[in-house]
C-alpha cells in the first residue's frame, strides 16, 4: 500500500482484503481510537453529502478532529496553488482528504503534502466509493471470483474506479455506454492487460444485463457536467436500470448506485426502492471502510516517520564519532 491512496491502484489485492477485515473489526470495536489527538484536513471542491459525513464521523470515531475546507473560501487554483495548500496543511493536519475536479490537484498536493493524501472523488476516479462497493458486495454475498458486474451509463469517474477495480479482484465486468461516452481507454487498457478480470465495453444494456449478479449506476451528468445535462438525458434514454434489466438478469442480482441518485433518469423509483437494491448499505460502508483506510494510511505514515527518524539519529551518531 503506497502512503497515498488517489487510486485502487495504490494497493494490492492483499491491502484490499487487510482493509476489510479491519473494517470489520472497527465495526465491532468501537473503542478503537487510532487519530486521537490528531487533525484531518478535508477538502472539498465540489458538493458531497456521504463522503463528508462520513468522513467526519469516521475521523471523530477514531478520535480524531477534522477540519473541512471548503473551496470558497480556500481558492485552491486561484488564491493559492496545490502544491502551497499541500505544504501548509501538513504542517497542521495528520492527513489531507480531497475531493478536487481535476485530478492534477491531487497529484501536485501528494507531491508536496508531507502526509497522506486520499482522494475523495476526482474526475479520474472514485476509489473510496469502490472500496466501500466492494465490501458491501462482500457483505451480500456477492464477491467471488468471476462476479459478473454490469455497469450502465455513463463511463465516468466510477466506471474508471470500475476498471482498475478490475486489477485488483477477478471480475467479469461489462460496462454498456453509448457511444461518445465510454470510459476513458487508458483504465480499459490497464484492467485489461492486468489480465484478472474479463472486461467488455458492449452497447446494448439490456444485453448486457443476461446473467448480471450485480448492476451498478451512476448519475447521467456528474458534478460539473450540469450543462450538459438536457444533452446528456437523450444521449443515455436506452441506459436507465429498471425492469427490463432485472428480468434478464440472475433472479438474486443485487442493484447498485453511487448516490445520489435521479428517479426517472439513470434508475427508476421502483428498482432503487425495491428488494434488489442495496444503494443505503453501500454509502453506510463508506464509514466503516474510510476507518479502516485512515487507520492503515496513519499506521504506515507513523512507521515510516520513525524509521527516519531513527536513520537520521543513526546518521548523526555516525557523525558524531567522526
Ligand atoms: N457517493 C458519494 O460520494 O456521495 P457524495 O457526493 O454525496 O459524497
Ligand atoms: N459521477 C458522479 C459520482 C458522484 C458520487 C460525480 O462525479 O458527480
Amino acid at each position: 500500500m503506497k502512503n497515498d491512496f488517489l487510486s485502487l491502484t495504490d494497493i494490492t489485492s492483499t491491502d484490499l482484503m487487510e482493509l476489510f477485515e479491519l473494517a470489520d473489526e472497527l465495526k465491532m470495536n468501537t473503542h478503537a481510537r487510532p487519530l486521537e489527538g490528531k487533525s484531518i484536513a478535508l477538502i472539498f471542491q465540489k458538493p458531497s453529502l456521504r463522503t463528508r459525513a462520513s468522513f467526519e464521523v469516521g475521523v471523530y470515531q477514531l478520535g480524531g478532529h477534522s477540519v473541512v475546507l471548503l473551496q470558497e473560501s480556500i481558492g485552491i487554483g486561484t488564491r493559492e496553488k496545490a502544491s502551497d495548500v499541500a505544504r501548509v496543511l501538513s504542517r497542521y493536519a495528520s492527513m489531507i482528504v480531497a475531493r478536487v475536479f481535476d485530478h492534477a490537484v491531487l497529484t501536485e498536493m501528494s507531491e508536496h503534502a508531507s502526509v497522506p493524501v486520499i482522494n475523495a472523488l476526482s474526475d479520474m476516479g472514485h476509489p473510496c466509493q469502490l472500496l466501500a462497493d466492494l465490501y458491501t458486495m462482500r457483505q451480500h454475498n456477492r464477491l467471488w471470483p468471476g462476479v459478473k458486474v454490469v455497469y450502465v451509463g455513463d463511463g465516468n469517474n466510477m466506471a474508471h474506479s470500475w476498471l482498475e477495480a478490475a486489477t485488483l479482484y477477478p471480475l467479469h465486468l461489462v460496462i454498456a455506454t453509448p457511444e461518445g461516452y465510454e470510459p476513458d481507454a487508458r483504465f480499459v487498457e490497464l484492467a485489461t492487460e492486468s489480465g484478472l478480470s474479463t472486461v467488455e465495453i458492449v452497447r446494448d444494456p439490456v444485453a448486457a444485463a443476461q446473467d448480471a449478479d450485480v448492476i451498478y449506476t451512476d448519475v447521467w451528468a456528474s458534478m460539473g457536467q450540469e450543462s450538459e445535462a438536457a444533452e446528456r438525458r437523450r444521449a443515455f434514454a436506452d441506459y436507465q436500470v429498471d425492469f427490463r434489466l432485472l428480468n434478464v438478469a440472475q433472479p438474486n442480482c443485487v442493484v447498485m448506485h453511487c448516490l445520489p441518485a435521479h428517479r426517472g433518469e439513470e434508475i427508476s423509483a421502483e428498482v432503487i426502492e425495491g428488494g434488489h437494491s442495496i444503494v443505503f448499505d453501500q454509502a453506510e460502508n463508506r464509514l466503516h471502510v474510510q476507518k479502516a483506510l485512515m487507520t492503515r494510511l496513519f499506521d504506515r505514515w507513523t512507521a515510516m516517520r520513525a524509521a527516519a527518524a531513527s536513520e537520521e539519529q543513526y546518521a548523526l551518531s555516525l557523525f558524531g564519532r567522526c
